[in-house]
Order: structure tokens, then sequence, then C-alpha cells
């Protein structure tokens, strides 16, 4: 596939010239120029998640200040299941009023027709953010992946173990099982939606996928996200899909079938890489308290992870997590320029 992108040729495992980066979670609260943008106004997180321009503003300021190879899109995994009919609050992690419990708790919700209608502000963002990149940067769009959906949608907010959808899986599984097919074919019509809109990529996030023994990821996490996957009108369209704490059960992210597989920094990269083999793409996995560190020493953690990706194709630089919104920004943006000058052929 031919592109012009290093990011996309990454994806697709061709070669580059140097590696990109890019930040999960880059355009946030360790920016003082997204705090600007986020306290104009009286607006939550939502509000700006629903505002377009200053949306589309946020999603750029990383590719301006960072120099990032890849922009992802200013958005919340949890934003489409306010359109499924749960009452969504930031404070400032996620909070649902009213969590999904009971059978007639998942009857109840709704499997939008229309994604595109029922987030317009999504296809809105995307298109406005197409307009002000003119072939800069590719665009990535996401999407939380089925399993971590549900945990916030039972649970009702944060966990640390999210004992109350484990609870449901193991006591209940046939309400479980409903539950996931809902939640799958939303996200199956929300991400088909983004690629339509303009979206370039595709990145799942399943952040809470490795809560689970590997045997319960097979039965319970893994088949939803294949389904997801196999679902999307791909086209040229990679998908990476990531699973924080999935080093022990990469063979099974694997079979989910995406382009790329995202690493937490718990795996060696180059030890991971040999487990997946040449036909898909890694992306990761620098721990992000890294950047708390000395730049030296943050330097080094690049070279290290170069190494270990020995020049393989196919490898995309990222941290093993999102950013964390107290790093000093010139740490972030000495990181992606070490990224580029020793990876630089
Ligand atoms: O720059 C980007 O990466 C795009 C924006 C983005 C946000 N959330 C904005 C956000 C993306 C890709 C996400 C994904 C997301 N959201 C995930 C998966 C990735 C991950 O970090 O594990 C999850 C689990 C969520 C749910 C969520 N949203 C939580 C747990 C929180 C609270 C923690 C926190 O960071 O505050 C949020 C809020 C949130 N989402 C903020 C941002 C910028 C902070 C809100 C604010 O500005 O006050």
């Amino acid at each position: 596939m031919a592109t012009e992108y290093d990011f996309l040729k990454a994806c697709w495992g061709q070669p580059v010239d140097r590696i990109p980066v890019w930040l999960m979670r880059q355009a946030g609260r360790y920016l003082p120029q997204y705090r600007e943008v986020r306290s104009r106004g009286e607006g939550t997180f939502l509000d700006l998640c629903k505002d377009p321009e200053r949306a589309a503003e946020v999603t750029i300021q990383p590719i301006d200040i960072l120099d990032a190879d890849a922009a992802i899109l200013f958005s919340d995994i949890l934003t489409p299941i306010e359109p499924m009919g749960m009452d969504l609050d930031f404070n400032p992690g996620p909070v649902f009023a009213n969590p999904i419990r009971t059978q007639a708790d998942v009857d109840k919700l709704i499997v939008p027709e229309n994604m595109a209608e029922a987030v317009s502000y999504v296809p809105a963002i995307i298109k406005r953010l197409r307009t002000a990149f003119e072939g800069r940067v590719p665009l990535i769009g996401f999407g939380g992946a089925p399993f971590t959906l549900a945990c916030y949608m039972v649970e009702g907010k944060g966990s640390k173990d999210f004992a109350a959808l484990k609870q449901m899986m193991y006591g209940d599984p046939s309400l479980y099982h409903a539950l996931m097919e809902k939640i799958t074919e939303m996200d199956r019509r929300y991400l088909n939606m983004q690629i339509e809109a303009g979206a370039q990529a595709i990145q799942i996030f399943d952040t809470w996928g490795g809560l689970v023994a590997p045997h319960d990821f097979e039965k319970f996490v893994l088949p939803y996200t294949k389904k997801l996957i196999a679902g999307l009108n791909r086209k040229d369209i990679p998908v990476i899909y990531f699973v924080k704490n999935s080093g022990t059960m990469l063979e099974l992210v694997k079979e989910a079938g995406s382009d790329v597989i995202g690493l937490d920094w718990h795996v060696n990269l180059g030890k991971a890489r040999d487990i997946l083999g040449e036909d898909v793409a890694v992306q990761g996995n620098l721990d992000p308290t890294v950047l708390f560190a000395p730049k030296p020493y943050i330097e080094k953690e690049v070279q290290r992870i170069l190494d270990e990706n020995a020049g393989r194709p196919g490898f995309i630089f990222n941290l093993g997590h999102g950013i964390m919104p107290t790093v000093p920004p010139e740490n972030a943006i000495f990181m992606v320029d070490a990224v580029h000058r020793l990876s630089q052929k």
C-alpha cells in the first residue's frame, strides 16, 4: 500500500527513513496550551469534546508542539456510550449515574442506527482536522474495545479490578454476552463512521483487557474485538489494537486480527516481536514515567527500545500507556526528537 506518511508505512510494515512516533493521550493536561483552551468558557471536558472548533485545536497542539508523526482525534472512548442512553459525566474520571446490572438495563440500551447523527460532533471534528492538516500528518480515529467499554458501563466508574463487571461475567455469562453484543455493534458502527468521515487509521484501546486470565481473555474479551475488527470497512485503513497488560497472551491479542499491536512497557519489545512474528507491526512501549527522568536517561531508554526493535520494519514508537498530566512538556518534546534523531537513516 503506497503512502507518503512514515506512520502509515510503518503500520503496513514498509521501510521508513526514520521511526514515526506519537504519544497516547498526547492532547491533554500536561500541555499549558491544552489547559488554556480547556478553561476557555465555562465548559466541562465533555463540552470540549463536543465543540468541533476547540476539539480540533487541541488535536493539532501536539503536532505543532511535539512534532508527533500522527494526530489522534480529540474525544474519549466513552462519548459514544451517551447516545446508548447512559448519563455520562467526568469528575475528572468518567462516571455513569446508572450502571448496567440487569437484563432490563441491557434491553434498554440503544444501538443507534446512525452514529454520524448520534455523535455528530465526531465527524465534524474529523472533517475539520483533515482540512487543517492538508496532508501534514495522518489522523488516527479511535474507540474503546468492547471489554473496556463494558468495564465502565457495568462498574459505573473507574476501578482497580472492575469486580462488578467480573461478577456479571462469571455469574451471569448470558447477560454479559448480551451486553457485549450490543456494545460491539455500536462500536462497529462508530468506528466505520469515523473511517467514512476521514480517519486514516483506527486505534482500539483495551486498557482493561489484561485484567483477566488468558483463558478468560479468549472466552470473554477476544471474540468481541475479533468481531469488531472483522466488521470494519478497513479498505487501506490500518487497525491498531492496544491491550494493556497483555504481555503474557500476545498470541491471543494477535488473533483479534489488527495490523498493529500496541505494547505496554512490561514486555521486552524485541521478545514480543519474536512471539508475534513478521506479519504484524508493533507500537510502543516506553514506560510513561520515564518522561519524569533527566534527559540523558530518556535518551538512553529511547535507544534501548530502538535496539530491541533491531531495525525491523513495522515499528511505531509510543509510550506504553497514556502520557501523565504532570509530565514536563519539554521532556515529551525531547523524547520525540530523540526518536527521530537516533533512528534517522
Ligand atoms: O490525545 C489523545 O489521546 C486523545 C484524547 C483521548 C482522551 N481519552 C481524552 C481525555 C483518548 C484517546 C482517550 C482514551 C481513553 N479515555 C481511555 C483509553 C486510553 C487510556 O488512557 O487508558 C480511557 C480508559 C478513557 C476513560 C477516561 N477519560 C478516564 C479514565 C479519564 C480520567 C483520567 C484522566 O486522564 O483524567 C478520562 C478523562 C479524559 N479523557 C481527559 C482527557 C484529555 C482529562 C479530562 C480533562 O481535561 O479534565
